[in-house]
């Protein structure tokens, strides 16, 4: 294991997607790497393992936040190299200066991990508070992300604003999904992302009713293609489709 001091927005999406926490829009992320006051990475096997950054002032205060360990990795000792690797880094920054306070807001269930690093827990003299703030124009009250891969085709079709219809079938996983909601796409050759909003969710029994709902070039065909449902068949089996009925996402890009 290695310790390196940067890190891609891609490497940052990763290690968040890795521990179920929210994915945030890139062009946030490389504002947010741009601006850290220190950066501490794991690296093994020439992957990017684990993290932590810390946000602040440059001169008294400083935030400890997105400390990641891969749940693979974990329990290893990682961790913790992480976090003596960011203080060796603020202890060399404040002996130039005076004082630096270094706080965070751990998780629940994570306080012996900070402790083990050499952070104070005292809470009968300090407690954390904190208010997320969500822009309104795109976040309903209870609007959720939902992550979905796609092909460079598809991807492409979305960002083109030609298609606005995904399909897939209607499984526990996809009746979660509601209007208003986020789905991030990532095309899984390049793994650009791409914000779009639901709109309305068309449900059908199959392929072939969804098809005549919609013009082809909604659904991501090209002009001069032909469109055939049996094309879905390549994703989903009829017993799939039979067993939980499909629906057609409406979606409207973001940014
Ligand atoms: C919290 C996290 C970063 C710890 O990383 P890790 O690599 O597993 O931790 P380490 O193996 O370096 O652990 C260092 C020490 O802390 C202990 N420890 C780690 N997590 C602990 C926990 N949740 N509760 C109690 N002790 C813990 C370890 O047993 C080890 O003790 P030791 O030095 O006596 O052997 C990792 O579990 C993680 O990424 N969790 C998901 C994301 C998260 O919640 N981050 C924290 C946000 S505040």
């Amino acid at each position: 294991m290695k310790i390196i001091r940067s890190m891609s927005c891609e490497d940052f999406q990763k290690l968040h997607v890795a521990v179920g926490w929210k994915i945030l829009k890139d062009k946030e992320v490389d504002c947010s790497l741009k601006n850290s006051m220190f950066i501490s990475c794991a690296v093994v096997d020439n992957e990017i393992v684990g993290m932590a950054r810390v946000v602040g002032d440059f001169a008294t205060h400083g935030l400890l936040c997105d400390v990641i360990v891969k749940p693979e990795y974990q329990k290893q000792g990682i961790g913790k190299q992480i976090i003596n690797d960011i203080t060796m880094q603020i202890q060399a920054f404040v002996n130039e200066r005076d004082e630096f306070m270094l706080e965070l807001l751990p998780t629940t269930g994570n306080i012996e991990f900070y402790k083990k690093c050499g952070f104070k827990h005292k809470p009968e003299n300090m407690e954390g508070v904190y208010k997320w703030f969500k822009n309104q124009n795109i976040y309903s009250e209870d609007c959720k992300k939902h992550l979905m891969q796609l092909n460079s085709k598809p991807f492409n079709s979305i960002k083109k604003k030609t298609k606005n219809i995904e399909m897939r079938i209607y499984d526990e996983k996809r009746s979660q999904i509601k209007p208003n909601d986020i789905i991030i796409f990532i095309n899984r050759e390049n793994g650009e992302r791409m914000w779009c909003k639901v709109i309305k969710l068309h449900i059908f029994n199959n392929f072939e009713q969804l098809y005549q709902n919609f013009n082809k070039v909604q659904l991501g065909y090209e002009e001069n293609e032909l469109s055939n449902p049996k094309d879905m068949e390549e994703y989903y089996t009829k017993e799939k489709q039979s067993k939980y009925g499909v629906v057609g996402i409406e979606i409207k890009l973001m940014n």
